[in-house]
């Protein structure tokens, strides 16, 4: 296929011509209703009119070659709802065919991810800032012809006449996963990058490493996922335990299926970061290589004493280390003093950011208990060689010795709030999970932010009355509360608003054995905050976003996804 001219004018001649032949259609004064603009996320601009553009074995999709791969993810979308049909692509509409073409702006008009959407009856053209754009106006377009369901009078699926001009507020749009409490099979991951796409988000943080599982192949460390990426048992139920399944658990991905992942999201304009923990949550990693820790010949030692009998009797038989089975927090970190432990991280990070072409690697920085760094010797002499006051300058050191590494590599890092304490890595994006009040230190000291508030937006915790739903973290994040949270506090305002990129929705699986468990979760807060992150600040209306709201619920229908009902005041079902 070759590049079609996309300047403003071509356009607009384009567009002024369908208007003319559109008056020949049969569909053109077609009387549309409200609900057939219901979009999630609200568009920024969104002008209806007469006329209804006919999916049917008559379109076609025109597109230049850059556009090839949004082309196909169309033609798709568009078979999914004219059943037996699925749009050529081609360079120029042929005649007596009704295209839809797609377009990048060369006009520089438009923010990055922004797009037009003009649909008439007899063409439609979507004109994207750049390729990203497009294929957000494709999300948008999906949702405009889900409403053609209601349209029994007319002889196939179709699209409302509209003009919408769009584009997104904030440029990170995240949500993460913790594929490592529980495990996630590729399939799924792809079904969450689909969720993802489906709600214009593009950031999926994944989180690999922790405490009770290693899940990424590190071919310079095999024992990571030979031995790291399998416990022997896990702590039944909520605190306090009493109960071991006594159940081997785990899994890994391999490189070639990260690969593909990675891949897969970036067809549909995702970025993938990746999480590798460090000092605090790798007591996995310190099971496979216990050099790794202080004390490497100190047994692992669960803070309720809940210990599978596998566990047991591998300790008794003389290895001390075993991957974490309780929930929480383990005193077993990666030790600060020795220089093996920074050889060993520099040689993981290596073969990440072979396969994570991401500028952002995240590398935790939460949760880091020191009691061990305050009494080893390795530990203590790094302190004093250094100059570091004390245990936090310890952990800041530490940050900021990765930070060097991968920017000498590129890239940058993200790290819990956290690693504030101590000092600040000089080049850090922060991200707030402990309330709001770190990203709004950090932004002051002229450093990016992520804000991922534990309220409201821990999409572990509970979404209605905890009695009624399955097991949850904490306190309550209902759907309304994710939609009225707002990203840049109010101490932010003004020209440190810009340090702010985004949000995040946190998806910690404790709980969530299954992927059907996890999209009970997520599904709908994370449309709610779809709109957090995407829509201007003065479009948000919950009222409007639940009358809206029927056109995702259609999709989560239709792709087969567990939601939760409560903001369809239909009673809970769920089966944990
Ligand atoms: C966290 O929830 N520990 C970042
Ligand atoms: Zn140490």
């Amino acid at each position: 296929m070759k590049a079609i001219p996309m300047n403003r004018m071509f356009v607009l001649l384009l567009v002024a011509s369908f208007s003319i032949i559109s008056c020949t259609s049969p569909y053109a004064d077609y009387a549309n209703v409200e609900d057939d603009y219901s979009v999630i996320p609200i568009p920024d601009k969104l002008m209806s009119e007469n006329g209804r553009f006919l999916v049917d074995d008559e379109v076609v999709i025109v597109a230049a070659e850059e556009l090839s791969k949004e082309a196909g993810h169309l033609s798709e979308v568009l078979a999914g709802f004219a059943s037996g049909m699925q749009p050529e692509v081609v360079v120029s509409p042929g005649f007596g065919k009704r295209p839809v073409m797609l377009l990048i702006d060369d006009g520089d008009t438009m923010k990055s991810g922004g797009y037009e959407l003009i649909v008439k009856a007899d063409a439609v053209v979507l004109i994207g800032a750049d390729a990203k754009g497009v294929f957000y106006g494709i999300q948008t377009l999906r949702q405009l012809l889900d409403t053609s369901e209601a349209h029994t009078d007319l002889p196939s699926a179709s699209i409302p006449a509209v003009t919408i001009n769009d584009s997104p507020r904030f440029s990170y749009r995240g949500m993460h996963l913790d594929v490592a409490r529980h495990f996630q099979p590729v399939s799924f991951v792809k079904r969450y990058i689909d969720l993802l796409a489906m709600h214009k988000f593009n950031t999926f943080h994944w989180h690999l490493t922790e405490d009770q599982g290693w899940r990424i192949e590190i071919k310079k460390y095999p024992e990571l996922t030979e031995v790291g990426a399998w416990r022997n048992g896990t702590v039944v139920g909520k605190l306090p335990w009493t109960e071991n399944d006594n159940k081997e658990y785990g899994g890994f991905y391999t490189q070639e299926e990260i690969k593909e992942i990675v891949a897969y999201a970036a067809d549909r304009h995702i970025t993938v970061i990746p999480e590798i923990e460090m000092p605090g949550h790798s007591s996995a990693a310190i099971a496979a290589y216990p050099e790794l820790s202080c004390f490497p010949d100190k047994p692992t030692t669960p803070k309720l004493g809940i210990l599978s009998e596998k566990s047991l009797e591998v300790q008794a038989s003389g290895t001390p280390k075993v991957v974490f089975e309780e929930w929480g927090v383990t005193d077993d970190v990666y030790c600060a003093g020795k220089e093996s432990t920074f050889e060993f991280l520099e040689g993981v990070l290596e073969e990440v950011i072979e396969l994570f072409p991401s500028t952002y690697i995240h590398i935790g920085g939460d949760e880091c208990p020191k009691g061990h760094w305050d009494i080893c010797e390795n530990c203590k002499l790094r302190m004093q060689q250094e100059g570091l006051a004390d245990v936090h300058e310890l952990q800041s050191y530490f940050i900021t010795r990765m930070e060097k590494y991968l920017n000498k590599h590129g890239r940058q890092i993200i790290g819990w709030d956290e690693i504030l304490e101590g000092g600040l890595a000089p080049n850090a994006t922060v991200m707030s999970w402990r309330g709001v009040q770190g990203g709004i230190e950090a932004a002051k000291q002229g450093h990016n932010v992520i804000m991922t508030p534990g309220a409201p937006l821990y999409f572990d915790h509970y979404q209605a009355d905890p009695a009624q739903e399955p097991d949850a973290i904490c306190c309550l994040n209902t759907v309304e509360s994710v939609y009225g949270y707002e990203p840049v506090p109010e101490e932010l305002s003004g020209d440190a608003s810009k340090y702010v990129l985004g949000a995040q929705g946190n998806v910690w699986t404790e709980y969530m054995k299954d992927g059907d468990y996890v999209e009970y979760m997520v599904l709908p807060r994370m449309a709610a905050l779809s709109e957090v992150l995407w829509s201007r600040a003065e479009a948000k209306d919950f009222e409007d976003f639940k009358k809206r709201m029927p056109v995702l619920r259609n999709m989560y229908e239709q792709g087969g996804y567990t939601y939760a009902k409560h903001m369809f005041g239909e009673a809970v079902e769920n089966e944990e």
